[in-house]
């Protein structure tokens, strides 16, 4: 009924040239990581780190998790070479599923940069994730995340830098997120309007896990399929915030085998318990449903 889903809940990033981080990736129990070649990686150190980045993802190894590369943004020197490399290592069929674009601010980035992977050879199930990072960004997060319906443009997933966009707007970040949470919520609606998926930026205090907790909550009601992690102690506390509970997953197949009752097959609306349901709600539990077993097909 649904296409196949693939669990975004917890996705780690981490400096490319450490080489430590990389090897301990293989073994994390997050969903996907993105292997940083842009902000951690100092500029002496970029040729080293996407050298080191082609070898770890040409060894692979990491298994279920989605791997993703964040290159340097597609004004810097360093572009070129970083989506070569990436290009090359997708055309033989080793183990990176997405390039990230930094500070993303028009569709017709992706559709520049999607060419340039075809020419390169890359195939087409290698796709971009686009940072939304800038004001111009969230500003125009609709026009960007249309950009999906263009297979050319190859988008899969926005990301939210909400680091980038305190600095930007002087917004400040805060607990409960006050300042932002409109912004949030645009993206998330922009990335549905686009068909595409959303994840949260990430939590620096990675010592607080306790605030973390909270924002992740928050993150998952307000829609983002899952957020971006520093630290490997993230994880656990992201992958429970972002799966459906037990007991919503057990209301949800029990609502929709009231729907599946042959008395119920002509019925739009039914009342459970002084409650109504519309078939939007079965179609809802039958999302969540086949997520919850998407993650529980992990292990
Ligand atoms: N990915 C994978 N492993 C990581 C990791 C990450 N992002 N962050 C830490 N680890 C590992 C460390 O290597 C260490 O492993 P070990 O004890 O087995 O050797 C363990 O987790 C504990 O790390 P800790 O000592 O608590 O942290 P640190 O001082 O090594 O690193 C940071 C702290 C913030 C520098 C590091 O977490 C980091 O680089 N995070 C990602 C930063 C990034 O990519 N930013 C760009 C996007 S915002
Ligand atoms: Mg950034």
């Amino acid at each position: 009924m649904f296409a196949p889903i693939r669990p975004r809940r917890s996705v780690l990033y981490m400096p490319g040239s450490n080489s430590r981080a990389l090897e301990k990736a293989r073994s994390l129990p997050c969903d996907g990581i993105i292997i940083d070649l842009e902000d951690a990686v100092a500029p002496e150190a970029k040729a080293s780190a996407r050298d080191q980045v082609a070898g770890v993802l040409a060894q692979g190894g990491f298994g279920r998790r989605e791997v993703v590369v964040r290159v340097n943004g597609t004004g810097t020197p360093w572009f070129d070479a970083d989506l070569a490399a990436i290009a090359q290592i997708a055309a033989v069929g080793a183990g990176v599923h997405a390039v990230l674009i930094p500070k993303v601010v028009d569709p017709e980035t992706l559709r520049v940069v999607g060419r340039q992977l075809e020419a390169l050879g890359a195939p087409s199930s290698l796709r971009l994730w686009a940072m939304i990072e800038t004001p111009l960004a969230v500003l125009r997060a609709l026009d960007i995340a249309l950009a999906a319906r263009d297979p050319v443009a190859r988008l899969a997933v926005l990301v939210l830098g909400t680091n980038d966009l305190a600095k930007e707007s002087g917004a400040q970040i805060l607990p409960g997120r006050a300042p932002m949470a409109s912004w949030l919520s645009h993206c998330v609606l922009a990335a549905r309007a686009g068909g595409i998926e959303v994840l949260d930026g990430v939590w620096n205090d990675f010592r607080d896990l306790d605030g973390f907790g909270r924002e992740c909550a928050a993150a998952a009601q307000m829609g983002f399929d899952g957020k971006t992690l520093i630290h490997p102690s993230q994880i656990a506390p992201c992958n429970e915030a972002f799966s459906p509970p037990e007991a919503e997953i057990a209301a949800a197949r029990a609502l929709i085998a009231v729907f599946d009752r042959p008395e119920n097959a002509a019925k739009g609306v039914l009342q459970i318990d002084g409650r109504m349901y519309e078939r939007m709600h079965a179609d809802i539990a039958r999302k969540r449903v086949a997520l919850a077993d998407a993650i529980a097909a992990r292990g």
